[in-house]
């Protein structure tokens, strides 16, 4: 089942996302894109938070999602000359004609994958669209057994000015779903207008994931090796990672 951002919420994405999570994992994922030659897709592209770096710096990237209202916040950023570097297709189904070195999705994209059928159908296509050699790179929380046990009950994890003398605030309640092993997720933003406080709720579902049933799921794909770290800085996965970044490479012939 998709699950497309709202409008509202593509629309802040990137004033909420710039202060929570670019120092994070940006540098990783544009190492990855800079030591890469030949073409690079990024799936789950969202508002071009990695792409339009590195389109900047001279990569061959495309961009695909599922969600259009994100797609047209990238758009507006681009020149009409790069517009077909961006389709609405999912990761699990998408086409090209042409295959990739580096396929990447960042920021829990495959975590809204919740069916393992689709998770394993999205792996294989992913595969597919890799030149022998290539690499899948993508990323997951490991589960905060805190937040599996009580859940996030309306913690208010960003407020400031979206514009200057405007305030945006978001608001996040979370709820874990242990059988279904999903983290049943609502998000309400609320925000001045001219006209006054506007508010809008969004809810969306998460699937996390444990490092074995990750192997085990790799391990069911087409993929024929791959390794998975603990941080954005390359670390070996350790007791106290608080990441999955799973790399899965397309042997070279
Ligand atoms: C948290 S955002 C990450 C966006 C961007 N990669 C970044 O790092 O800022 C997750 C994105 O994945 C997209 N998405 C969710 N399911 C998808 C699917 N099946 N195929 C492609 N994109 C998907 C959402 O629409 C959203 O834009």
């Amino acid at each position: 089942m998709k699950h497309e951002y709202p409008e509202n919420f593509s629309r802040f994405y990137d004033t909420i996302y710039k202060k929570m999570r670019d120092g994070t994992d940006s540098e990783y994922f544009h190492d990855l894109i800079r030591e890469t030659e030949g073409k690079i897709l990024e799936t789950g592209v969202g508002t071009g938070r990695h792409f339009i770096r590195a389109l900047k710096d001279g990569a061959d990237i495309y961009g695909i999602d599922i969600s259009r209202s994100m797609l047209n916040v990238l758009y507006k950023k681009l020149d009409k000359k790069e517009h077909h570097r961006i389709s609405l297709q999912s990761m699990v189904d998408f086409s090209f004609d042409f295959r990739f070195n580096l396929v990447l999705a960042p920021f829990r994209v495959f975590m809204h994958l919740i069916e393992k059928e689709e998770q394993i159908m999205a792996l294989n296509n992913v595969y597919k669209h890799l030149v022998p050699g290539g690499r899948f790179i993508f990323d997951a929380f490991v589960p905060d057994t805190g937040i599996l046990h009580q859940g996030i009950d309306q913690q208010t994890d960003f407020d400031d000015e979206y514009e200057p003398g405007k305030r945006l605030k978001r608001i996040v309640t979370s709820m874990p779903d242990l059988v279904n092993q999903v983290l049943n997720i609502l998000f309400r933003l609320e925000w001045e207008e001219d006209e006054g406080i506007k508010a809008e709720e969004w809810g969306v579902p998460m699937r996390f994931f444990f490092r074995y049933e990750l192997e085990h799921l790799i391990e069911r794909s087409d993929f024929e090796d791959y390794s998975i770290i603990g941080d954005y800085k390359g670390s070996p996965l350790h007791k106290d990672s608080k990441e999955f970044i799973i790399i899965c490479k397309k042997l070279s012939s």
